[in-house]
């Protein structure tokens, strides 16, 4: 019986490792998360772009072909009756002993998850969000979607324990890259009573190239809002006009504090709401 009970532990610690060697022995892994809204995915080509792009510098192939894998995530949507949410998708190397180099004839496997969320607390939106800077102790590759996130959770987990929302991070220049987890953008006081320029920083591998991101920037320029791409520092973010940060989960969302210090008049600035509404109004056009 003490036997019999020891195998089936071995058994099933075979197994498990089996399923998870190379998510527990191996950084191989890229990403993607997909937002859905009113049950039709956000962007989906660019998110899918985005994880061929990953995937191409991480040498993985990719799990299946673009249209199959379309198909199966639709399936997942429709099955899982999502709504507003997100789809996880994480594509690892594929199942072999665990060794730095890489394995050979493995194919690479896929997982996908998908999780309902609530819409946005309105205080949230009322009030906007803090953040807290932070030093940017990330490798040099950011523009790849892989679960290597140590820093980025070490640091959102400081920003929350500081009753913040999220971490900007601040590279060796005292410039912001992004946040932990979403792309950072300010708004420039306008002279004149024009209205102030938008600026975020622009694509390099020193970000994650935010799929919400590039969709704001094409709605901006649309709209002929001044919009431009450069880097800024975290002073020249506590001095804007209005700040705010973009993902799939947060969309478009007021930060109105940074390091304590409030932004602007401390209040989600107009052009940043307009902006929600703009993305809000492009979400609307996938369903
Ligand atoms: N985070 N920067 C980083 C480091 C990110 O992890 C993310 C996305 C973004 C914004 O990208 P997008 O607009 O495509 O969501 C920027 C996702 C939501 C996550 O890891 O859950």
């Amino acid at each position: 019986m003490q036997r019999q009970s020891s195998e089936i532990l071995c058994h099933a610690t075979a197994m498990l490792m089996d399923a998870t060697c190379r998510i527990a022995t191996d950084m191989y892994i890229s990403y993607e998360v997909i937002p859905v809204y009113r049950g039709r995915m956000i962007d989906a080509t660019a998110h899918l772009d985005r994880l061929d792009y990953s995937l191409g510098e991480l040498r993985i192939a990719p799990p299946m072909g673009r249209r199959a894998l379309e198909l199966v995530i639709a399936q997942l949507i429709a099955r899982n009756g999502l709504t507003n949410g997100l789809v996880y998708m994480q594509v690892t190397r594929g199942v072999a002993p665990r060794d730095h180099k890489f394995p050979k004839d493995v194919a690479s496997a896929l997982v996908m998850t998908t999780k309902q969320t609530k819409s946005l607390p309105p205080s949230l939106l009322e009030t906007g969000v803090a953040v807290i800077t932070r030093p940017d102790i990330r490798w040099q590759r950011r523009d790849i979607k892989s679960v290597s996130l140590l820093p980025n959770i070490l640091a959102k987990q400081e920003a929350s324990e500081q009753g913040g929302y999220e971490a900007w991070l601040v590279d060796e220049q005292g410039l912001i890259t992004e946040g932990s987890s979403t792309n950072a953008w300010i708004v420039n006081h306008g002279r004149d009573g024009e209205a102030g320029e938008i600026v975020t920083r622009p694509r390099s591998h020193d970000i994650l190239s935010g799929i919400t991101r590039l969709a704001v920037i094409a709605l901006a320029k649309e709209r002929n809002l001044r919009l431009v791409e450069r880097a800024f520092s975290a002073a020249e973010a506590s001095a804007a006009a209005e700040a705010f940060l973009t993902s799939s989960s947060a969309f478009v969302l007021p930060v109105t504090q940074i390091d304590g210090k409030p932004v602007g008049s401390g209040k989600p600035g107009p052009l940043t709401l307009r902006l929600r509404q703009i993305y809000l109004q492009h979400a609307e056009q996938a369903v």
